[in-house]
């Protein structure tokens, strides 16, 4: 039903449509000569994000701009024309056929992109069905991005209880570890920890234990070293000049991504069309502007430096996530930098509803919609009168999709009337290409953000210190 590869919803779509940034509601605190005064500095921070991508070519990076890591911009356009994407869609659809169950290790930038795809990509209950009803493809799960000892002891009992005998497909697993720096240490541990799982279902000298384990890292440090010394059967690298936070569209997100069946040329298609659309679109026509503008301004002038990313619906959640990571770690430095918040509705309308609605006036709130659902619409029921306590009978006939509407117009229209902001962030439906924009709009509205208030968007040397005193805590 949600699996990638459904001919039949492609068809009658026609063609790929382009999400929309709908900031009316937001607009209404925002008078219109400030947003036109912004529109100046805009375009110089547009202009200044690709004359990064030229001072990398260039390999002339100056002093202050250190660290630049802008190839993420013209990245999925140069991989969609590049022999290196049948070398890695095939490495993956070799992998894909040689397991059912994969493990992706990998902490921040190096799994939430991947993350972010599964769940707005994949089946709801992926892992649960059978390879079959799955397409194909393996199980996922994560590991390697945190320290608790209940979830990787889990994990490995779960892979013993299941994978008993190594010659049929369904008790194979595998892994792909995910490390740019390679130095990682929840990584590397988790990484250790697999793998000798793996070599002692495998045999550390079978061709399988080296064939089952695909390693995604930066050109050089510990994770290259030691895949060269193994001598992994296929290695991908994590291209120079793209942050982690800022991988998603290099192997760090497509090889798994890939390997789990997912269309990756079209959500490489959807990420460049978002870039040639922040190139040549207008303020007011260019949604990565059009989003900087308002949340900048907003903070700026009506203090409102807690952004809400809202998704309608489950799917998106993820993504959510995902997005947090991006803006704290870019923006969040000097003292500065808006909070994000992930929230999913209707669910957390019955948690941080209330704050949203009455709270401090310190939040601007994107809705995240999507037009149509990726399955049927499920109808509710009529009962017999008798039954009908709930009275839902009224509603009798209505779809799932239509009590989202009333939900997201009740809220709407809710906090417009008390003036708490509101803006729209519509994809027609959640697929590849939807995607793919999405989460290039917000990665290029992060750096243009970071360029228009000064801050360097790469880079996270607070998270460094952390891991300089654990280091220090345990290596002496
Ligand atoms: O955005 C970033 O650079 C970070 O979140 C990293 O992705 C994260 O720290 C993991 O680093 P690495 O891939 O080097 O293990």
């Amino acid at each position: 039903m949600l699996r990638q590869g459904d001919k039949g919803q492609e068809k009658t779509r026609g063609i790929m449509s382009e999400l929309r940034y709908d900031p009316t509601a937001a607009r209404k605190l925002i008078d219109d000569s400030v947003w036109d005064a912004l529109v100046e500095p805009l375009q110089a921070a547009r202009q200044e994000t690709f004359d990064d991508v030229e001072l990398m070519a260039a390999d002339d990076i100056p002093e202050d701009k250190h660290p630049l890591d802008a190839g993420f911009i013209p990245y999925p356009e140069q991989l969609l024309s590049s022999p290196d994407l049948g070398l890695m869609i095939a490495s993956a659809e070799r992998l894909r056929g040689e397991i059912d169950r994969l493990l992706v290790l990998g902490i921040g930038g190096s799994y939430m992109g991947l993350r972010a795809l599964f769940e707005g990509l994949c089946h709801p209950f992926h892992n649960e069905l059978q390879r079959a009803d799955r397409g194909g493809v393996p199980r996922l799960y994560f590991e390697g991005n945190n320290l608790d000892n209940d979830t990787i002891s889990g994990l490995r009992e779960l892979l013993k209880l299941r994978c008993r005998d190594a010659e049929k497909l369904k008790q194979r697993w595998g892994i792909v570890v995910i490390s740019k720096s390679g130095g990682t240490l929840e990584t590397a541990a988790a990484f250790r920890i697999f793998r000798d799982a793996l070599e002692s279902y495998y045999g550390a000298a079978s061709e399988r234990s080296t064939q089952l384990v695909v390693p995604i890292t930066g050109e050089e440090g510990k994770l290259r070293e030691f895949a060269e010394e193994r001598g992994y059967k296929d290695v991908f690298p994590v291209p120079d000049g793209i942050g982690g936070r800022y991988s998603v569209f290099t192997p760090v997100g497509l090889y798994p991504a890939t390997v789990l069946g997912m269309k990756v040329r079209e959500i490489l298609q959807g990420a460049a069309d978002m870039t040639e659309r922040f190139r040549t679109a207008p303020v007011g026509e260019n949604p990565v502007l059009d989003y900087v503008a308002t949340c900048h301004l907003l903070e700026r002038d009506h203090g409102m430096n807690i952004r809400v990313l809202s998704t309608w619906g489950n799917r998106l959640e993820a993504v959510g996530l995902w997005y947090d990571q991006l803006l704290s770690e870019s923006l969040g430095k000097q003292e500065r930098g808006a909070t994000p918040i992930t929230g999913v509705n209707t669910r957390d309308l019955h948690s941080r509803g209330q704050q949203h609605q009455q709270g401090a006036r310190d939040k601007l709130i994107t809705n995240v919609i999507i037009g149509s659902p990726s399955s049927a619409p499920v109808m509710l029921p009529k009962v017999p009168a008798q039954l009908d306590q709930d009275q839902l009978n009224r509603l009798a006939g209505r779809k799932v999709p239509s009590l989202l509407d009333a939900a997201i117009q009740g809220t709407n229209k809710a906090y417009a009337d008390d003036a708490r902001l509101t803006a729209d962030l519509h994809l027609s439906h959640l697929d590849a290409h939807s995607l793919g924009q999405l989460l290039q709009m917000l990665m290029l509205a992060t750096v243009v953000e970071g360029r228009l208030i000064g801050i360097n968007p790469y880079g996270q040397p607070g998270v460094e210190d952390y891991k300089r005193n654990m280091a220090e805590v345990l290596f002496g």
